[in-house]
């Protein structure tokens, strides 16, 4: 579904990402890890089109989209969750969930009259509240939610945009333990039907999801395979015990 290769990405003299190489399909979890300015965020954001690439490939389907704009690539299928949110906080959950999916609506809807293109998009926002497991909360108005239900609103926002693949950079920070453990139940849930490429710190949610684990440190690929294989990596039980002490994995 996505495949990667020899992706970079160089802000000035800084190497962010240096020829990452990942690849993703539809009911598997690829989880990124790596310590703070690993690159994580930066490849993200190629992934989406948020950054455009220094060179590099990124495939959707096996068509080049590296370089795309964002609502090129949100139309072709891939949808995002970003570390900050981004809810409009005076609207309701419905209304939040509608204005994605219209946002990024296929240019075929503006045949429709005015009034009737609310109906498709109105269908995609309680579908997309449905699988976030937000049912029965459509109009709270997003600033009244808990912490853990705005990150949940934040994954209905991507998935109100029907994407086949998922980019989640961080959806359990700041989460206390029991939101934690909804939001992992949640995402293994979407990955029946998705390709999902996850940024976590959280490590106990990083291998209660993983299927695929690569580890980056300083912009680069240091080791990617199974949870098992990750865990018993030498280098990579080096850089963790290097960099970020707490966020080893368990071994
Ligand atoms: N727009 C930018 N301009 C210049 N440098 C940037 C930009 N975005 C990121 N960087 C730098 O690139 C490096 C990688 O940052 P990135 O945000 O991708 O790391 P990360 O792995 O997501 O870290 P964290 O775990 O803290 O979120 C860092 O040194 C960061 O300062
Ligand atoms: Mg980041």
């Amino acid at each position: 579904m996505l495949e990667v290769s020899q992706l970079s990405k160089h802000f000035g003299g800084l190497r962010a990402n240096s020829n990452v190489a990942l690849s993703v399909r539809v009911g598997q979890i690829h989880v990124v890890i790596g310590p703070n300015g690993a690159g994580k965020s930066t490849l993200i954001n190629m992934l989406s089109g948020d950054l455009a690439p220094s060179s590099g490939s990124i495939k959707l389907d096996g068509r080049e989209i590296a370089g795309l704009r964002p609502d090129e690539i949100s139309r072709m299928g891939v949808g995002r969750s970003y570390q900050k949110t981004n809810i409009f906080s005076s609207f309701t959950v419905l209304e939040n969930c509608r204005l994605a999916a219209q946002s990024r609506a296929p240019h075929a809807w503006r045949l429709f009259t005015p009034a009737d293109r609310h109906e498709p998009a109105l269908a995609l926002a309680r579908h997309a509240i449905t699988q976030a497991e937000l049912d029965g909360r459509e109009h709270r108005i997003a600033s009244t939610l808990s912490h853990g239900e705005q990150r949940q609103l934040e994954i209905a926002l991507s998935l109100a945009t029907s994407p086949r693949v998922l980019l989640l950079d961080e959806p359990l920070a700041g989460m206390g333990a029991e939101e934690s453990q909804r939001m992992v139940g949640l995402i293994g849930k979407l990955r029946s039907e998705h390709a999902i490429v996850l940024v976590e710190h959280d490590m106990e949610a990083v291998f209660a999801l993983a299927d695929v684990l690569t580890v980056m440190v300083e912009g680069q690929v240091l080791a990617s395979g199974s949870p098992t294989e990750i865990r018993t990596n030498p280098q990579v039980q080096a850089a963790y015990l290097g960099h970020a002490g707490e966020e080893q994995p368990h071994v």
